[in-house]
């Protein structure tokens, strides 16, 4: 199968009919697309390149209580097929967001997927709690596994009872009917604990992955490349820690809503994600080069979901899951043509 590469032009392309929308908890999107959190900051730099209100929705870069100004430069290294961030959760604070990025979000007409990380349990409710009667907020994404921290006891995904207990904080704090999904880390060794964790606390879905913690020294400096010398691994060389990711906590949890993500480039990739069981996915580092990557996946997604004759992506949805097929062979004996020859009967 080959990759769809073209773009979209309005003269010449038109989304095939494909049911787009998806739900995740109480809320029901109108396509499965999404930024991801941290590679698009609040999206006002991609409107330049498409309507962001067009996407299902826009995840914000994780915002702390307080405006901080993230880690040491260098921040980012170039790795095979991915990239290496060390950025250190800079942002404005949650008062300075709440006024430009989510007014302007919701002004835009776009879906908000707030973003919040913090350093402790208390942090986290706190924002929760700020969030209550923001006009824009679609969902709250609780990013519990950040690996730019400075120690990793702070990265709560690692283990189960930290991250119940943010995601409880959380789910008391946060406005009522908005979805709650905690944001897990790959770098556990069974992350279906973890998932399992936040549900059983009172997460409405998860999102799955979060960077992997890796690492650069360049040569010449034979220094680390990044200034916080270690940093979150993303980009198409963690797609297949990702589906594998979403299809365990799909095959472990089979009701819940997925949010997938994970070196995203190409709506197979996409699809690829929804088939192992994510039921909407977002789209990250390939923004850097292709920024309005988003919404030419969205039109790959549909054109690749027809091709399949899918009428939903609801239909797709985990789809690798299903049992093999079992082909029971036709014609003559597939052992070779060893047939004996028919029996005559003998002539009286
Ligand atoms: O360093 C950062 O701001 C990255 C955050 C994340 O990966 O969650």
């Amino acid at each position: 199968m080959t990759e769809l590469t073209f773009r979209k032009t309005e003269e010449v392309f038109r989304r095939p009919d494909v049911d787009l929308t998806t739900r995740l908890g109480s809320i029901t999107f109108p396509n499965p697309v999404f930024t991801a959190s941290g590679c698009a900051a609040a999206g006002q730099e991609l409107d330049q390149f498409f309507d962001v209100s067009e996407l299902g929705g826009i995840v914000t870069k994780s915002i702390m209580l307080a405006p901080r100004s993230g880690r040491a430069t260098p921040r980012m290294a170039e790795t095979p097929s991915g990239m290496l961030n060390s950025i250190g959760l800079q942002g404005p604070g949650i008062d300075a967001f709440l006024d430009k990025d989510l007014a302007w979000l919701h002004q835009r007409g776009a879906r908000a997927v707030v973003s919040i990380a913090g350093g402790s349990v208390d942090d986290f409710a706190k924002l929760a709690a700020r969030l209550r009667g923001q006009k824009g907020l679609a969902m709250i994404e609780v990013n519990i596994s950040c690996p730019n921290v400075e120690d990793r006891g702070q990265v709560f995904a690692c283990d189960p009872m930290a991250s119940a207990s943010v995601i409880q904080a959380v789910k008391r704090s946060a406005p009522a009917g908005v979805p709650i999904f905690a944001k897990l880390s790959p770098d556990v060794t069974d992350i279906t604990a973890i998932a399992r964790a936040c549900v059983d606390a009172g997460a409405d879905g998860l999102s799955l992955i979060n960077t992997l913690l890796g690492m650069v020294i360049d040569t010449d400096t034979m220094r680390p490349a990044l200034g916080g010398i270690t940093g979150g691994l993303s980009g198409p060389a963690i797609r297949p820690i990702a589906v594998r990711c979403v299809w365990q906590v799909r095959q472990a949890l089979p009701d819940i809503p997925i949010l997938g993500m994970g070196g995203i480039r190409t709506g197979l990739d996409a699809l690829e994600l929804i088939l192992a069981g994510a039921n909407a996915v977002s789209v990250g580092t390939t923004v850097f080069g292709d920024p309005s990557a988003p919404i030419r996946i969205l039109d790959e997604l549909a054109v690749a979901l027809a091709e399949r004759g899918f009428g939903s992506v609801a239909e797709a949805v985990g789809l690798a899951h299903r049992p093999p097929e079992v082909h029971v062979p036709e014609g003559p004996d597939p052992v070779g043509d060893t047939d004996p020859e028919p029996q005559q009967e003998d002539e009286q």
